[in-house]
């Protein structure tokens, strides 16, 4: 069968192999960049069973249509999360639709979250800033003054995979955690908090670890983030417009939080204006992910998924299953 590959993904000499074994036809755009809409439309045109897909191609109904004698089968998007992807039109096609969950990319995701939150917490943009302009004098006890990890409260919003490995790095920093979640975690009542408006007036960090659909889009604005301390910390790592990233942009400026760190955007590559002239914000280029170990597996994953899916089995990480 055939397999296009929309960018070749790291490793992809090793974990590509069991493709080559079950003997598909592999094509992978040849170029070191993000494909372009047009070009992929013309390569779907020419017909393909599978698609290796990265979070940064809109696979819609508009998109699906290329494919015009219906051959595809099994889409494996290379990313946990999978809001590039229209399942309805690919439920409608009966294309199978694939992700990359997996204990590396938790363990990833977590870190940087974590990352985030003691980088903030301890004012490290302001303090390399000063670094870099040569401002050190010497030793002085005023000079950036953060805040305390032990004893405050950290809240994550989503408390999934990664959410709980989150929540557990937390215990050597001898914090609270609470958590907000459509239904309680089975075997982890305490800590539970139905409304999440409480949560979040109640945490020192807020981690957001919730997948991005209609529910979830702007679930942090404008509203709510004045409910927020104004010493809170709120970091995100799922997808950017979690926020409504005007109105966190706004209330960092009336100091209505105290940071945000953030390694996604709503207009991804570009944040908003208003955070990249903040000096307690940080922000990373969505390279939450991006260990060697975590891409390696999310590597497998897809070549795995695509392999199982072709030969008419259920791929293991099978999103759209009805
Ligand atoms: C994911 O897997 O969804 C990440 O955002 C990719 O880094």
């Amino acid at each position: 069968m055939r397999i296009f590959v929309a960018r070749k993904i790291p490793f992809w000499e090793e974990v590509s192999k069991p493709l080559v074994d079950a003997g598909h036809e592999v094509v992978v755009y040849p170029n070191h960049k993000q494909i372009e809409r047009k070009e992929i439309e013309i390569e779907i045109e020419k017909g393909y069973d599978g698609l290796l897909t990265l979070l940064t191609e809109k696979v819609d109904e508009e998109l699906l249509v290329h494919d015009k004698k219906g051959q595809l089968k099994v889409i494996a998007n290379y990313a946990v999360g999978f809001d590039n992807i229209d399942l309805e039109a690919c439920k409608k096609r009966s294309i199978a639709v694939t992700n990359t969950p997996c204990n590396e990319v938790n363990e990833s995701v977590a870190g940087l979250a974590w990352t985030l939150m003691l980088a903030l917490s301890r004012r490290l943009p302001e303090a390399s800033e000063f670094m870099r302009n040569a401002a050190y004098r010497g030793w002085d006890p005023d000079i950036f003054v953060g805040r305390d990890m032990k004893g405050k409260t950290l809240g994550i919003v989503g408390m999934g995979r990664i959410g709980g490995m989150v929540a557990r790095r937390a215990a050597g920093f001898e914090m609270k955690v609470v958590y907000f979640n459509r239904t309680a975690v089975a075997g982890a009542t305490e800590g539970y908090i139905p409304k999440m408006e409480e949560l979040l007036a109640q945490s020192d960090f807020v981690s957001l670890h919730v997948p991005l659909t209609s529910e979830t889009r702007h679930m942090i604005n404008g509203k709510n983030l004045s409910l927020f301390k104004r010493t809170a910390i709120l970091v995100n790592t799922a997808r950017g417009s979690i926020v409504d990233e005007a109105e966190v942009g706004e209330a960092l400026r009336a100091g209505v939080i105290a940071g945000y760190g953030a390694d996604v955007f709503e207009n991804e590559p570009d944040p908003h204006p208003e955070l990249l002239m903040m000096e307690n914000v940080l922000l990373t280029p969505h390279i939450a992910s991006a260990t060697e170990g975590a891409r390696k597996r999310m590597g497998e994953l897809a070549v795995l998924n695509l392999v199982e899916g072709l030969a008419g089995r259920t791929p293991p990480n099978l999103v759209n299953s009805e």
